[in-house]
């Protein structure tokens, strides 16, 4: 979101600080990680835990000036990602992840990437349903495999929108226990707002695969996805053909999504949608709710966030 961020595992845990550096505004993550503190590389100027000065080499006697402060965010490790709140009055949640802590799943942390696009249009590429026979007919999908269902989505859950996509017979594939191409027997999509999505693929074969990608926008017309590939089969073996394989799908998506012009979703009149495209407005409408909130004052992103919260 146009912050720039160092990160750094100090002794008592990981800390994010605002990369700017307050007294002569040099990059923080150039400087080095003390322990107790990240060292400013100019300078040598000190700062640790929420961003306090700890020290000043030019004036070892002090006093160090009040306003000697780093802007500093909510930070925490989890899934093996860290997760940084910039707006530490929102009282947000780090989302779950269905099959990270079960035994039964072996799950796969891939290599992040980066996209010519804004998260929003991460996300409604990662569950559009139409694109699978044009942009992956060798893989996901099947050439001329056109139609499918749409789905039913499931409101009850605030903040969530999920829908079982049941794609005909044979017309789709999803990635399998040994890192190939199966047959796939129906999805379970997880979209949690803003920018979330878990894929349940249940393969004909009885096994599942979760896919769970979290895109964060680095600025306005660019995101970073992160993602985990997770099996509950061949735990024992090889993880590279599975993130070989994932890494051939995201290949056949990122040109057409960086081709979207523009890269943030337009208003509504600028596109043009039919009744098939019914998760891409639902989630549109979401996304529009959640930024009303947000716009309506910590008030009512308050309410919004605790409604989500009931609904798990
Ligand atoms: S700019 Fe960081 S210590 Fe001077
Ligand atoms: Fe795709």
């Amino acid at each position: 979101m146009n912050t720039d961020i160092v990160i750094a595992r100090l002794d008592n845990g990981v800390v994010a600080l605002n990369n700017r550096c307050p007294h002569r505004s040099a990059q923080l993550h150039l400087g080095w990680n003390r322990g107790d503190c990240v060292q400013c590389p100019y300078h040598g100027w000190k700062w640790g835990e929420n961003g306090k000065c700890m020290g000043i080499p030019a004036a070892p006697d002090g006093p160090i000036p009040p306003n000697a402060k780093a802007t500093s965010y909510d930070c925490e490790e989890r899934y093996g990602l860290i997760w940084v709140r910039l707006d530490g009055a929102a009282d947000t949640e780090i989302p779950g992840h269905i099959v990270y802590d079960d035994p039964t799943f072996k799950s796969v942390h891939g290599p992040s990437y980066d996209w010519k696009t804004h998260a929003a249009r991460r996300v409604e590429n990662y569950t559009d349903l139409a694109h699978f026979p044009f942009v992956h007919p060798e893989t996901l999908g099947r050439a001329g495999e056109v139609t499918f269902l749409t789905p039913n989505i499931d409101f009850r859950q605030e903040g969530r929108m999920r829908f079982r996509y049941d794609p005909p017979k044979g017309a789709r594939r999803a990635m399998d226990a040994k890192g190939g191409l199966s047959a796939l027997a129906f999805t379970d999509y997880t979209i949690r707002l803003p920018f979330g999505v878990t894929l349940d693929l249940n393969l004909e074969d009885g096994t599942r695969t979760v896919m769970w990608m979290w895109a964060t926008p680095l600025d306005d017309i660019h995101c970073r996805s992160f993602w985990f590939a997770c099996r509950n089969s061949d735990q024992d073996g090889p993880d590279q053909p599975h993130m070989d394989q994932q890494m051939v799908i995201l290949e056949e998506d990122v040109d057409i999504v960086e081709s979207q012009d523009p890269e943030q979703i337009p208003h509504p009149r600028d596109e043009i949608a039919v009744g098939p495209d019914k998760v891409s407005l639902t989630y549109r409408r979401l996304l529009y709710e959640l930024c009303k909130a947000k716009a309506d004052g910590p008030g009512a992103l308050k309410t919004y966030l605790n409604k989500e919260r009931e609904n798990i």
